[in-house]
């Protein structure tokens, strides 16, 4: 599928209303990520940064898996013996999967329509939503196949999952379905499977509605200040606070007050304001 003059062999890029759906598009392998795909979504998010088309990004997966994790044969055997190729590999997998993913510059949902397992959590847990359906089967299979979750798996559980639910997981190998992720808090929610699309389309359509430079501004001071003292995050959000005012284009802190202390056209309480003027 291309984007501009760019095709890929295993992502397929869809685009629809300022939504982007990235599509891991290995179906046969159940989106397991060889290398090939590591590099492709490299390059697609250097691409959709900048495409002003792409508003809200959704990962999803073709077929049956949202994605299978890394691909045991290609990722890791075939790469056993080739430690240049592999260092490329697994420096690419880190860079889309948490680096890239977790800062990207627009909001993004994975839409977990099928099997997510092991590295798989890694852009589970980047994402900044998550909406799974409720058969969805999730799992941290490596101790089954004798490893246990490397790359950056274990550190980003920590972030996502209470420590005894993480060590359940990480120890028994369990499979649990998008309902249990869910009542863990590992996924925003959990959905019936026919009404997965529409749900995700409507948390997109939520985000649309509002300043893209505010949502920016956002999630990177929320993602970036988790791991500050509380000196430092003091600091740091009051800069980044100037600076917004300064580099939003819509001036969204002086509308927002002036529509609603000077003309009362709504409540910021119950909704945003209005874009339009
Ligand atoms: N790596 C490499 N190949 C994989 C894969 C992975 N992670 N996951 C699936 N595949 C391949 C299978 O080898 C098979 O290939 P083949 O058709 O050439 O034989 C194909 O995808 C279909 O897999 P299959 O097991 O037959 O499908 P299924 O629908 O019965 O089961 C899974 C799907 C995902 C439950 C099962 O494939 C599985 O357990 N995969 C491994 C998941 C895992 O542990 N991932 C963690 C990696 S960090």
């Amino acid at each position: 599928m291309a984007l501009g003059t760019r095709t890929y062999q295993t992502v397929k890029l869809e685009h629809e209303q300022g939504i982007t759906w990235v599509i891991l598009n290995r179906p046969e392998k159940r989106n397991a990520m060889n290398p090939t795909m590591h590099f492709e979504m490299l390059d697609v998010l250097d691409q959709l940064e900048a495409d002003p088309d792409t508003k809200v990004m959704v990962l999803t997966g073709a077929g049956e898996a949202w994605c299978g994790g890394q691909d045991l044969k290609e990722f890791f055997r075939e790469l056993d013996d080739k430690p240049i190729e592999r260092a490329r590999a697994s420096r690419a997998a880190q860079q889309w999967r948490w680096h890239r993913l977790f800062t990207f510059p627009k909001p993004t949902i994975a839409m977990v329509n099928g099997y997510a397992f092991g590295g798989a959590f890694t852009q589970l847990i980047a994402c900044d939503f998550a909406i799974a359906a409720e058969d969805a089967i999730f799992g941290l299979s490596e101790v089954n196949w004798g490893i246990f979750p490397g790359g950056l798996v274990s550190r980003v559980l920590a972030d996502a999952m209470t420590y005894r639910d993480a060590m359940y997981y990480i120890m028994t190998g369990e499979p649990f379905d998008g309902r249990k992720a869910a009542e863990m808090r590992l996924v925003t929610k959990a959905v019936p499977r026919d009404r997965l699309r529409e749900e995700t389309v409507q948390l997109a359509q939520k985000l649309l509605d509002k300043n893209p430079h505010v949502l920016r501004a956002a999630k990177e001071v929320y993602k970036a200040c988790r791991t500050m003292d509380y000196w430092q995050a003091e600091e740091y959000l009051a800069a980044k606070g100037v600076a917004l005012q300064h580099t939003d284009p819509e001036g969204g802190r002086s509308k927002g007050i002036r529509q609603f202390i000077d003309e009362k056209r709504y409540r910021p309480g119950f909704s945003a304001y209005s874009r339009e003027d």
